[in-house]
């Protein structure tokens, strides 16, 4: 699927991120669709779980900045996802359904930003109006 509106939790820099990741997840989603060759899944699937990551990584240091109070929470849900892709992963070289893997990846993501994400994004808006706007953007002028 793509990325909504229904889906922005209004951090501008982190419903960017959200994005890419809905753009990374279509892009398998087409692949895995047309029955591409396996190289070419296992790819973009490298680069989804590579952004991913970052992605992880990024709100996970800007909940310590901002001293959020379920920040430990937060990461673990974060933990735990990258530990079951990797073992669909594992799984995946023998059986082969890619689909599960996309579909699975994309029911997380979608309820995460839907409620951990955006329990945060209350948090932060709350606490910290000015990081709503334009975190790690410079808006010149
Ligand atoms: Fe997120
Ligand atoms: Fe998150």
């Amino acid at each position: 699927m793509k990325w909504n509106s229904s889906l922005a939790i209004g951090i501008e820099a982190i419903d960017n991120q959200h994005k890419q990741i809905f753009e990374h997840l279509l892009a398998l989603e087409n692949s895995v669709a047309k029955r591409d060759p396996w190289h070419i899944v296992r790819f973009l699937l490298s680069q989804l779980a590579d952004y991913m990551k970052f992605h992880l990584a990024v709100e996970e240091a800007m909940l310590e900045i901002v001293r959020y109070p379920q920040h430990a929470d937060h990461c673990q849900a974060h933990a735990k996802i990258m530990d079951q892709i990797a073992e669909l992963e594992k799984q995946l070289q023998k059986t082969g359904s890619e689909s599960e893997l996309v579909n699975f990846f994309e029911d997380w993501f979608i309820r995460h930003v839907l409620s951990d994400d955006r329990q945060y994004a209350n948090y932060v808006k709350k606490e910290f109006p000015a990081l709503s706007g334009q975190v790690g953007q410079q808006t010149g002028g």
